[in-house]
């Protein structure tokens, strides 16, 4: 009998206490609604693999990921829906600054911490805002433009959207970065961020003008749309491309195999976003602006892993 009772023990008592000890650790204890803009372009899809590489790490957190197919409605549905199942934490990195900041704010006043990632909303009702220098990126390229160029020259710029933060901030830092030199801007536009978008665009800039000496766009996409303009209108070789955001797979091979003379980091902010996460829900106060550094690559500096974007 006490044989029977000693083999209950051991083969169903003990590993069913075992298991329920296993399955209460691994239990995450906070969910984080990641509410992303769009998933269309490599940079977000790099961005979503930073968070999620970075919360695999810690399993006290649970992140659940959104895609607005570039929807402001969408996005602020999707902030909505994250409050109403009163999420832990918000990380955001909204399409557009000015329709994302009341779903924002609500989230915020409603007592949910909110981290708002690479793109800005208005105002300051948020937790902490996490993203890289666009404006200085955005002089730093002008400055080195100018100087690629001898200081005078042709220039089309792509913009990215000119309703989000980072296509305002990488326009008005390259004509700072411009000043006082002899470029001229001669075609400019809108590609909102999309390849497909710059390629058009660019064609019309080749349409209208004989002499282009560079191309630079508010982000890689942008500057390779450019590119296969010029290349089917056989004149590549005649104009140089310069992008921003420089994945490994994606802007810094450009610039190996040529295509770009040059691209600057835009880091996704990712892994702090996580890093961010987790000392709120810890109770820790963190920084309301969290400025990430950037690099930037050219043909002679890729090598050794690029450059600190100067200030
Ligand atoms: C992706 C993207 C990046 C750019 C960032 C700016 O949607 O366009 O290429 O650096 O957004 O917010």
């Amino acid at each position: 009998m006490k044989r029977i009772a000693y083999t209950i023990y051991f083969f169903c008592i003990i590993p069913l206490f075992s298991t329920t000890w296993l399955i209460h650790a691994q239990q995450p204890k906070w969910t984080v609604g990641m509410s992303q803009c769009n998933l269309g372009e490599p940079w977000r899809v790099q961005m979503n693999a930073d968070i999620r590489k970075a919360a695999e790490a810690h399993p006290e957190i649970r992140v659940i990921f959104k895609d607005a197919q570039n929807d402001n409605l969408r996005q602020s549905a999707h902030l909505d829906e994250f409050v109403r199942a009163a999420v832990n934490l918000i990380i955001v990195s909204p399409k557009e600054a000015a329709p994302l900041t009341k779903p924002v704010s609500d989230a915020f006043r409603h007592g949910i911490p909110v981290i708002v990632l690479d793109r800005r909303v208005l105002g300051t009702d948020y937790t902490c805002f996490i993203g890289a220098d666009n404006k200085k990126i955005g002089r730093a390229a002008g400055r080195w433009i100018a100087k690629l160029l001898g200081g005078t020259g042709k220039v089309v710029e792509l913009k990215g959207l000119m309703t989000s933060t980072p296509g305002q901030d990488r326009n008005s830092g390259f004509r700072e970065g411009i000043k006082g030199s002899a470029i001229s801007v001669v075609f400019e536009a809108d590609m909102k961020w999309l390849e497909p978008n710059a390629r058009k665009e660019m064609e019309s800039a080749l349409a209208r003008f004989d002499k282009i000496d560079l191309v630079y766009a508010h982000n890689d996409p942008g500057a390779h749309g450019a590119y296969l303009a010029a290349r089917a209108a056989g004149r590549e070789t005649k104009m140089k491309f310069v992008g921003i955001d420089a994945l490994p797979h994606e802007g810094q091979m450009y610039v190996r195999q040529g295509v770009l003379s040059a691209s600057f980091e835009y880091p996704t902010g990712g892994a702090e976003a996580i890093t961010t996460a987790l000392s709120i829900l810890n109770g820790k106060t963190v920084p309301k602006e969290i400025t990430l550094s950037s690099r930037f690559f050219t043909k002679d500096n890729i090598a050794k892993g690029g450059e600190q974007v100067p200030e």
